[in-house]
C-alpha cells in the first residue's frame, strides 16, 4: 500500500490545493488534511482485512467530518473517553459500531457508552467489571464486552508506546492468571456478555511478528474457555514519516495473523473468532501536512531555522525523539541544500521540529515550510503551551479547502481563565 503519496519532493500542493494558496488563506501553523487520501486508506484497509472488523482508532485524529469519513466508509470507531465519544454521537456514528477503551475510564466515561448503546466496551481491570456490571445492571440488553489482556509481546518500539509487554499499566496479564481470575467474574455477570478478547501490543509496529505471537497467545487462552465469539487484536501498524522508512505491509500482517489464528483454532478444536483491527495512525498519518512561516534564521554552531508552531502542535519528536522530513514550499532556483535544525517558538531548547535536515542555503524568514506525514497524534496531542493557540484543521479535497476546525483565538484561550 502507498502511504506516501503526498510528498513528491518538494511538496507544492495537497489534494489539487497549492499550499502557498493554504497558507494564504488559512495563515500558518496549520494542519492541512487530504480527505480522499483518509478515504483512501480506509478503504484499503477493509479490502485487505475483509471480512474482519476495522475500527478506526479516534485518538490519532477526531473530529466531526473525520467521524463521518470513517462512518461512510464503514468502519468502527474505537473511542477512549467520553469527550470522543460525544463527537461520534454529535454526526450519528452508528452506536453498535463503536468500542470504548481505556485504562481508566470514569463513571462518565460508562455512562456515557451505556446510554448511547455502543457495540463493545473493552474492560481492562476486576474492579471494572464490576462497576459497569452495576451501572449495567438495570438495562434489557446486556453490554457486550471485550478483556483486554497483556500478552507479553514487546514490539521493539519506543517505550512509551510498548503496551503489550508484562511491567504495564495496560490490560490483564496472562502471564501472572489475572486475565483468567477477570474472565470469570465477566461470565458471573449477567448484565454483561464476553464477545471476546483484546490486545493492543503497541504503536509505530513495521514488522507482523508480535502480533502474530499474541494472537496465539490469545487464541490458546480462548481455547481454556472454550472459545470465544471475537480476537481484536488492536492497532499500531507502522507508517514511514521519512521516505527511507516503512511502514507494516498490512496484506502481509492480514495473511500472517489469519494463518495464526486457524492453526491455533484447528489444534484446540474451538471455533475461529472474527478478527478486529484498530489502526489510528495507518489511517490518517501521511494524510496530514503541517505548514509553518519560518521567523528568524540563526546561524552558528549550526543552523537554526525557527518557525511560527513548535512543540504545542508538534510534541513527538520531544516525547518520543520522533523524525520528520521537510521541505520548503515554493520554487526559489540555485540555492543548493543545506542541513539545518527546525526548531519552534517555545520556551524550551527540546522544542526541535526536525534535526540536521536539508532546506536550501538562502532559507529565509518568511518561507512556507511543510511537513508531512503529520495527521496523526498531531491535532489530538496540541496544547496550549506559552498560551499559543492551536491551528486549525483545514481538509482539502478536489482542489477546494475548507476549514474542520478553525484556529484557536486569544478569546477561546482566556474564555476558561475565571478568576
Ligand atoms: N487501539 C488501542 C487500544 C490503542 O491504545 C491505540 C493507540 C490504537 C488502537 C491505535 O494505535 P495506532 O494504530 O495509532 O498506532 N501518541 C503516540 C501513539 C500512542 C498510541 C496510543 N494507543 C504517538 O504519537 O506515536
Amino acid at each position: 500500500m502507498n502511504i506516501w503519496p503526498l510528498t513528491a519532493e518538494p511538496a507544492q500542493s495537497v489534494g489539487g490545493v497549492p499550499l502557498t494558496e493554504l497558507a494564504e488563506g488559512f495563515g500558518t501553523p496549520a494542519y492541512v488534511l487530504d480527505e480522499e487520501h483518509v478515504r483512501h486508506r480506509c478503504r484499503e484497509y477493509r479490502k485487505a482485512l475483509h471480512p474482519h472488523r476495522v475500527a478506526y482508532a479516534g485518538k490519532a485524529f477526531l473530529c466531526r467530518a473525520m467521524a463521518r469519513w470513517v462512518d461512510e466508509e464503514g468502519l468502527w470507531l474505537d473511542v477512549c473517553s467520553a469527550g470522543e465519544l460525544a463527537v461520534a454521537r454529535s454526526v450519528g456514528f452508528p452506536a453498535d459500531r463503536i468500542l470504548l477503551h481505556g485504562n481508566g475510564k470514569t463513571p462518565e466515561d460508562l455512562t456515557a457508552a451505556l446510554e448511547y448503546g455502543v457495540g463493545r466496551i473493552v474492560v481492562d481491570s476486576a474492579g471494572e467489571v464490576a462497576r459497569l456490571a452495576a451501572l449495567a445492571g438495570d438495562r434489557r440488553h446486556p453490554q457486550k464486552v471485550l478483556l483486554r489482556v497483556t500478552p507479553g509481546v514487546d514490539p521493539h518500539v519506543h517505550r512509551a508506546v510498548a503496551t503489550g509487554v508484562e511491567d504495564q499499566k495496560f490490560g490483564l496479564s496472562l502471564a501472572s492468571g489475572a486475565a483468567a481470575d477477570v474472565v470469570r467474574r465477566v461470565l458471573l455477570q449477567p448484565s454483561l456478555v464476553l464477545a471476546g478478547l483484546h490486545c493492543h501490543i503497541g504503536s509505530q509496529i513495521g514488522e507482523p511478528d508480535g502480533y502474530e505471537t499474541a494472537a496465539r497467545r490469545l487464541v490458546a487462552f480462548m481455547a481454556e474457555f472454550g472459545g470465544l465469539p471475537e480476537l481484536d487484536l488492536g492497532g499500531g501498524h507502522a507508517v514511514a514519516y521519512r521516505p527511507e522508512e516503512h511502514g507494516l505491509d498490512v496484506p502481509a500482517f492480514a495473511d500472517r495473523v489469519e494463518t495464526a489464528v486457524a492453526e491455533e483454532c484447528s489444534a484446540r478444536g474451538i471455533p475461529e473468532p472474527s478478527l478486529t483491527v484498530e489502526p489510528g495512525r495507518a489511517i490518517v498519518a501521511a494524510a496530514g501536512v503541517t505548514l509553518y512561516r519560518v521567523i528568524a534564521v540563526k546561524h552558528g554552531a549550526r543552523t537554526f531555522v525557527v518557525v511560527d508552531g513548535g512543540m504545542s502542535d508538534n510534541p513527538r519528536p520531544v516525547l518520543y525523539g520522533s523524525r520528520y522530513s521537510i521541505a520548503r514550499v515554493g520554487h526559489r532556483t540555485g540555492a543548493a541544500e543545506t542541513p539545518v535544525t527546525v526548531v519552534g517558538r517555545h520556551c524550551e531548547a527540546g522544542d526541535v521540529i526536525a534535526a540536521d535536515v536539508p532546506l536550501p542555503a538562502d532559507v529565509r524568514p518568511g518561507d512556507l515550510l511543510a511537513v508531512p506525514c503529520t495527521g496523526a497524534y498531531h491535532h489530538s496531542m496540541a496544547s496550549n503551551y506559552n498560551q499559543v493557540a492551536r491551528p486549525p484543521v483545514v481538509a482539502v479535497r478536489g482542489g477546494r479547502a475548507r476549514p474542520l476546525v478553525r484556529r484557536e483565538t486569544p478569546e477561546d484561550l482566556m474564555r476558561r481563565d475565571v478568576g
